[in-house]
């Protein structure tokens, strides 16, 4: 019968988090806490998403809801979810949002141990063209008592306690870890509940795919484009490597778990630093990516271990697969 076909005893990411977190030494409750609200702001932006393309057409009509309100954009709307759900929480401290300057600091009477880095909506350029976009986060524990300050948001990735990331994909999926290897999990719309897809999930030694925004390459270092070269055209009789790139980093990434290789923001003459976010976007993916026994560097240093100087501050970014990464690293080292 239809019946048949209910599991019924499904792990969901609540039970995970829940089980994860009883398992702890110490623990109360609090991060768990935390995470549950995560993922509350995470079905609604999901929720939001799928729903864009629609009401992008009613916009023809006029851009204006029945309420006579300006429609409320998809990353504003996201930005508060993830504020508004994480305060409610009474387990955050502070954040810091790329969509927000300032550190945002939780009111006091809602205050809890933990700093939460997020991207509630990135790769927005890919929102009007219908691709896939994703959110980011990290969780910390304070470092300070008493006022909550930047440097309780300007931890190196080593301190992350959690981090993850969702993709608004072909399915929403969440990927996360607390540090014991990283799991997919998989939306169910039908209960609205993330189920257990892929449990330690391991990236390929060696990947087939190279990622990166190559219409930059007028302004990379030589061995930017020496590495590339290498991949097109390889000089031992093995294949050139693939190319893909979204423009979206969430899923380049998620690719490069699910299939292998290299992604890549590097350096350019116009980015001295590349493109992408420390805080909120390269740390979480670098823990997630060590995880899965991936690799991630800026190119000189472990990503992981660099020390944050500002709550914006941007990175050059390589990481994937590690004979890949270690690969491009070979090239970086020719001209040092
Ligand atoms: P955003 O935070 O403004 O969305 O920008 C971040 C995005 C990443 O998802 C993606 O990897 C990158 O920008 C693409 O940049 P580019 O268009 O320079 O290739
Ligand atoms: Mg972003």
């Amino acid at each position: 019968s239809d019946q048949s076909a209910f599991d019924t005893d499904v792990w969901t990411l609540t039970r995970f988090v829940i089980e994860t977190g009883r398992q702890a030494k110490g623990a109360t409750g609090e991060l768990t806490q935390l995470i549950n609200a995560i993922l509350t702001a995470i079905k609604a932006i999901s929720s939001a998403v799928r729903k864009a393309g629609l009401a992008h057409l009613q916009g023809l009509a006029g851009s204006v809801n029945v309420t006579g309100d300006d429609v409320k954009k998809l990353d504003v709307l996201s930005n508060d979810l993830v504020i508004n759900m994480l305060q409610a929480s009474y387990s955050t401290c502070c954040m810091v949002s790329e969509e927000n300057k300032e550190l945002i600091i939780t009111p006091k009477d809602k205050r809890g141990k933990y700093v939460v880095c997020f991207d509630p909506l990135d790769g927005s350029s890919n929102i009007d063209c219908l691709a896939s976009i994703g959110t980011i986060f990290a969780i910390y524990k304070r470092v300070s008592e008493g006022e909550p300050t930047e440097k309780d948001a300007l931890q190196p990735g080593n301190n992350i306690v959690c981090a993850g990331y969702t993709l608004y994909g072909s399915a929403t999926l969440v990927a996360l870890s607390t540090g014991a290897g990283l799991n997919f999990f998989t939306l169910d719309p039908a209960i609205g509940e993330f189920i257990l897809t892929e449990r330690n999930v391991k990236i390929k030694q060696k990947g087939k795919i190279y990622s990166l925004n190559e219409g930059y390459a007028k302004y990379f270092h030589p061995s930017i484009n020496e590495y590339l070269k290498h991949k097109k055209y390889p000089e031992d009789g093995s294949s050139p490597y693939g190319a893909r790139y979204v423009g979206s980093m969430v899923s380049d990434i998620h690719r490069t778990i699910a299939y292998g290789g290299i992604f890549m923001y590097p350096a350019n003459e116009k980015s001295p630093n590349g493109k992408l976010r420390l805080l909120y976007e390269c740390n979480p993916i670098a823990f997630l990516i060590e995880q899965a026994g991936g690799l991630a560097t800026t190119g000189t240093q472990r990503i992981m271990d660099v020390q944050p100087e500002a709550l914006h501050q941007r990175v050059p970014f390589v990481v994937g697969s590690p004979d890949d990464v270690n690969e491009y690293l070979s090239f970086v080292k020719k001209y040092q």
